[in-house]
């Protein structure tokens, strides 16, 4: 560990929440407090948009992560570092041709609705391949691994899968009596990149996290609505669109509760093995927004794997959270360790204790006006 191991970590955050560490000084200058903005336009927003004109502003850096992610390359393969908005690279004019005929071929083939993505092509490459490839022992054993969705025609129905969940973590009653937890644990980011983190969670729906790094704190954040990070010696950085949807659900204590009425409709869609769990799998369908996918375990009827979507302008990007390790707290199930995975990196928080219901004050939760120096937490140390 002889390299600073501080910003790998930051820009592995960075990439993990959307986090808009390329906006231009020029954009965090004239925004230097937390506005709630009305939904500006990428085009208002940023310098130099000429197709991604009318997608509000919040969407951008999540497509930019999307692009990434379906060409399998980092933000430099189209940007000049520190300057965004310049056209000095060929792959960017060339990546807004292909969103033109994206847009085209979806337009014009699939009555406007979006089929065709920029990973319907790339899949993780730069270079599309067109050429079907020969059959190899490598190629037969990875296609395996790939979903392996079973239809189950005599499956519970998905109300009492969710339902046994409730049951299986406590109860109605139990779950809805835990108003805060304060937990403490590690995050591991991968070999060698492991640190001590503090999560503080309190109804309803606000929580955060300190990662405890050499250099000073990082902060995860979610006030109910907003959510932020900060790094240490680094200005506050805004969570974005899909972030925020996905931040409250993490967030929320009574999320096994609030379920039922969360989805507009939910049907079971078959088992699936996830780890050495069989699982019955659950899509929930929500009003106006992206759907979530529950894994329950076939015999504890816990949730063993959560996988939801981020929509972005050209596509929508996963996340999976993988959980482990149940605890009785209170008479209540709480997982002692979950993996979130993207498609650019993946971390696990390890939990070592939690306590429920203490007290913790809002004023915790009220996000910094300003760009602000991280700060050591000034309670438990
Ligand atoms: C394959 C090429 C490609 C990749 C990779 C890519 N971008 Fe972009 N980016 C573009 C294009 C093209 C535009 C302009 C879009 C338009 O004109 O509508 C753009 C615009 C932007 C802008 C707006 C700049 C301004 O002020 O006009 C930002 C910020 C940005 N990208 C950030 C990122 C980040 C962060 C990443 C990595 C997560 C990334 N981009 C990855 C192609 C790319
Ligand atoms: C219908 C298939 C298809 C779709 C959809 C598609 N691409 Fe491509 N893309 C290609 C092909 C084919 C090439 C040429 C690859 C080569 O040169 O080997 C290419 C090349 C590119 C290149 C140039 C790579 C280089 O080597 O410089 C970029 C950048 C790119 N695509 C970005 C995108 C983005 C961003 C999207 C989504 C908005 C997208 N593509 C959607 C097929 C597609």
């Amino acid at each position: 560990m002889r390299t600073n191991p501080v910003l790998p970590i930051i820009a592995f955050l960075a990439i993990i929440f959307s986090i808009g560490i390329f906006k231009t000084q020029t954009a965090l200058a004239s925004h230097p407090v937390a506005d709630s903005e009305q939904a500006k336009t990428a085009a208002q927003e940023f310098k130099n948009i000429q197709v991604l004109k009318d997608i509000p502003a919040d969407q951008l850096i999540p497509t930019m992560q999307f692009i990434a992610a379906s060409l399998g390359v980092e933000c430099d393969f189209c940007h000049v570092q520190g300057a965004f908005d310049k056209d000095d690279k060929k792959p960017k004019l060339r990546a807004r041709q292909m969103m033109d005929m994206m847009f085209a071929i979806n337009k014009d083939t699939f009555h406007g609705h979006r089929v065709v993505t920029c990973y319907s092509c790339h899949r993780g490459n730069m270079h599309p391949v067109g050429t079907p490839m020969v059959a190899s022992a490598e190629m037969s054993e990875s296609t395996q691994q790939e979903s392996q969705l079973v239809k189950a025609p005599s499956a519970p129905s998905a109300d009492s899968l969710i339902d046994k969940y409730v049951q299986s973590l406590g109860g109605a009653a139990a779950i809805e009596k835990v108003k805060s937890f304060a937990a403490r644990g590690t995050i591991e980011m991968g070999p060698g990149r492991s640190v001590p983190i503090d999560i503080y969670d309190k109804d309803p729906s606000m929580r955060i996290s300190y990662m405890h790094m050499p250099q000073g704190d990082s902060i995860t954040a979610f006030n109910g609505h907003e959510g932020w990070l900060a790094f240490p010696h680094g200005p506050v950085r805004d969570m974005h669109g899909p972030d925020i949807d996905a931040a409250s659900m993490d967030a929320d204590l009574h999320f096994a509760t609030h379920l039922q009425q969360m989805f507009s409709s939910a049907k079971v869609e078959g088992t699936e093995k996830v780890d050495d769990h069989d699982t019955y799998v659950v899509i929930g369908q929500r009003e106006g927004k992206t759907p979530l996918t529950l894994y329950f375990d076939q015999q504890s009827g816990l949730l063993v794997r959560l996988y939801r979507l981020g929509e972005t302008a050209l596509g929508q990007l996963p996340t999976q959270i993988d959980y482990a390790d149940y605890r009785e707290v209170n008479g209540v199930k709480v997982p002692y360790q979950w993996t979130l995975a993207r498609p650019n990196g993946r971390f696990t928080i390890k939990l070592n204790e939690l306590q429920q219901n203490v007290p913790i004050d809002d004023a915790k939760f009220v996000k910094p006006a300003r760009p602000q120096e991280a700060e050591r937490m000034p309670d438990h140390h």
